[in-house]
């Protein structure tokens, strides 16, 4: 597939260069030097490339954001027309420091983000999972015992790219069902981010917890 990276940071850079070490072609954009993107794109050694926001959408199969909330109407207005994308969004809907989630309860970011971009087809996923493990994750991938990894949206054809997606990363895909399932996936996002920066056994406890079976 091809995927457009929209917010290469931490979350963004380490998915990127899985999915291309997977075998998909990748496009990293959004990071506020180009010389950060061309250092990711060459990690992979040729199979990702740098690009602007737009040519990371542009013939996409699939675009990950991964901005902060706080720049998604920024990277958004960069990245041009999305209708018809399939958007995997693991993107938290977090204040400016981080410490309480701004949409909950009755919505989800993943939601909100569904009504900006009305016509795209948006999937939740990735966001309950510390960066930190996924290069792990990845390095020890295996047929049984996979890690569980919750994902929802409301298109089961954009499901089933994000479904592939997770798989490549090496987690097993459980489908949570609708996008409005965001809006307990996400408090649960900050569960695991609790343990995981907060807590004793850091993100590899966390990592644990997201293990059902
Ligand atoms: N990190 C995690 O473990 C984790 C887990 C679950 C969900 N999430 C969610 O994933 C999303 C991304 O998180 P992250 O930790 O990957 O954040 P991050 O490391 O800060 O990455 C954000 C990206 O946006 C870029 N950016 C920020 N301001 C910009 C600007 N003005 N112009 C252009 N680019 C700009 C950053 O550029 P630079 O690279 O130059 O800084 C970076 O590449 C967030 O919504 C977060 O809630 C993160």
């Amino acid at each position: 597939m091809r995927v457009g990276i929209l917010g290469s940071g931490l979350m963004g850079g380490k998915l990127g260069k899985i999915f291309a070490y997977a075998g998909h072609e990748v496009v990293f954009s959004y990071a506020r030097s180009e010389q950060k993107l061309k250092m990711l794109a060459r990690d992979t050694k040729g199979k990702a490339r740098p690009g602007t926001p737009r040519d990371a959408a542009q013939g996409a199969d699939a675009v990950l954001l991964a901005a902060h909330w706080s720049r998604i109407h920024d990277v958004l207005s960069q990245t041009g027309d999305l209708s018809g994308k399939v958007i995997i969004s693991c993107s938290l809907p977090m204040n400016d420091d981080n410490t309480e989630l701004v949409v909950s309860h009755t919505s989800s970011g993943a939601e909100e983000l569904a009504k900006m971009i009305p016509r795209a087809r948006v999937v939740s996923a990735f966001n309950t999972v510390p960066s930190e493990v996924l290069f792990g994750i990845y390095e020890a991938r295996r047929e049984a015992n996979r890690p569980s990894l919750v994902y929802c949206g409301d298109d089961s054809s954009s499901k089933g790219i994000a479904a592939e997606l997770i798989r490549d990363v090496g987690f097993e895909p459980v489908d949570a069902g609708p996008l409005r399932i965001a809006r307990y996936t996400e408090p649960f996002a900050l569960l695991v981010a609790q343990l995981a920066y907060e807590g004793k056994g850091g993100p590899e406890l966390a990592y644990r917890f997201e293990r059902f079976g």
